[in-house]
């Protein structure tokens, strides 16, 4: 059985906790976009793991990490985190699987990053200033792109690091007025990279179908979410891969047909970090209430996440986009305790009323949201182990939810540890 795990809204809905639960069911956890912009946080026990470019089945010892060709690799971050497992009893030695294929964010990719977001001012995206929109533009651009595979010729390296670390300096010099970088402290640290990853760089595709063709059961890692998919997200105010389930294909060579199960993962509200359109956005009591219960504060940049209701416009186009068949919904218990609870139903855009999520950045700027309101519940959900324990209007809530996507809710998640989570089938 191969699962694909995407987030619906704008990232960061808990998809780290699903991908454990079921990395300890599969062979292989791939992933496909993306880069150390993502933060993904898993509890085990009383131990707390963030990561951010390891796939969440790093912290299964038995199952193989695949980092796909799809991904744009930070050496220093994963070199980072494969440390840090390993202070912590965790080896991925001989269980890491880099593509040759990926491309590699370096330094002046992240200076690129802050020089641009800097320039732009308030017209900022708010990136999480990992380089990933300069180093995804250099792999469309190719000819200035650094790639996993040539960490395996150093004399290749070189005279391409030469070129590039030339011509950024022209460019960055000329728009920014930045001060030349130097290539030979960037070599010595590709050295090391090199050293250190090059035993993991391999022909991921190959890899991936030889795992078909045996049966192994294999789970792919979406990362960010469907509303940041750079084609079908609120762009520009999205990221620079394709954050939604359609990713999959050119994420890792593999088409959707060897997918069975594809989960989409929500919160029980809506979050969003960086600049852009949020119609159910709540700047007010309830926003912050939110985001103080529900621990809303970015894993990558620590920032305070924007936080409002359900938008189940936003979530009915990212659950068709993704062609899901089921979906997560976590944080239900952060809900607890407010009198009344909302869902958006429909935008209100001048003087019509669409039930479909607009393309037009303009539109969903001035999209209003059209609310259903339904009675909260004051009980704590924290220990509910099943749909029965949960009160009336809890279960009201998730049932509205489902009529208005149009998609089964089969997991709902009541706290941060991974035996806080209702299932409503098997796994
Ligand atoms: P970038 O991916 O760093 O270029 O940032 C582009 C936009 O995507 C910004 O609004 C970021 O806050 C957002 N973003 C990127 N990665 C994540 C994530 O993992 N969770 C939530 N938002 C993200």
């Amino acid at each position: 059985m191969n699962c694909c795990v995407v987030g619906l809204q704008w990232g960061d809905e808990g998809k780290g906790k699903v991908v454990d639960i079921l990395a300890e069911k599969s062979d292989l956890v791939v992933r496909y976009n993306g880069g150390a912009n993502a933060g993904h946080t898993v509890i085990i026990g009383d131990q707390k793991y963030a990561l951010h470019l390891m796939p969440s089945g790093a912290v299964r010892p038995g199952c193989r990490c695949i980092i796909s060709n799809g991904v744009v690799v930070d050496p220093a971050v994963l070199i980072e985190e494969i440390n840090g497992l390993d202070k912590r009893g965790i080896s991925l030695k001989e269980r890491l699987f880099i593509s040759e294929n990926a491309h590699v964010v370096l330094d002046y990719h992240k200076l690129e990053d802050r020089l641009r977001e800097e320039a732009l001012g308030k017209n900022k995206i708010g990136t999480t200033a990992r380089g990933i929109g300069p180093c995804y533009a250099d792999k469309v651009g190719r000819s200035y792109a650094v790639r996993m595979a040539d960490f395996r010729d150093p004399q290749r390296l070189k005279e391409k690091l030469e070129t590039i670390v030339s011509y950024k300096n022209k460019l960055f010099g000329a728009l920014y007025g930045a001060p030349p970088m130097q290539v030979g402290p960037l070599l010595e640290k590709c050295q090391t990279y090199r050293t250190i990853l090059e035993p993991c760089i391999t022909n991921t595709t190959e890899m991936l179908y030889k795992a078909i063709d045996a049966g192994d059961s294999i789970l792919f890692e979406g990362a960010q979410g469907a509303l940041l998919d750079l084609d079908h997200g609120t762009f520009p105010f999205v990221t620079s891969s394709n954050a939604s389930a359609l990713g999959l294909g050119p994420g890792c060579g593999v088409p959707s047909r060897h997918v069975d199960r594809i989960l989409g993962v929500v919160k029980s509200y809506m979050t969003r970090v960086g600049a852009g359109p949020f119609p159910a956005e709540q700047d007010n009591e309830i926003g912050n209430r939110i985001r103080e219960k529900g621990h809303e504060y970015g894993t990558t940049t620590g920032r305070p996440r924007r936080c409002g209701w359900f938008d189940a416009v936003a979530v009915a186009y990212t659950a068709r986009l993704g062609g899901i068949t089921e979906i997560a919904m976590m944080h239900l218990d952060t809900l607890a305790g407010l009198d009344e609870v909302k869902i958006c139903r429909a935008y209100r855009i001048g003087n019509r009323e669409t039930t479909f999520f607009p393309g037009d950045l303009s539109d969903l700027t001035a999209a209003e949201c059209v609310y259903e309101t339904l009675p909260g519940w004051q009980e704590d959900l924290s220990e509910a182990g099943e749909m029965a324990d949960l009160p009336d209007n809890a279960r009201r809530y998730l049932e509205t939810v489902e009529s208005l996507v149009g998609v089964p809710i089969t997991m709902v998640g009541v706290g941060p540890k991974r035996s806080q989570i209702i299932y409503r089938k098997p796994l």
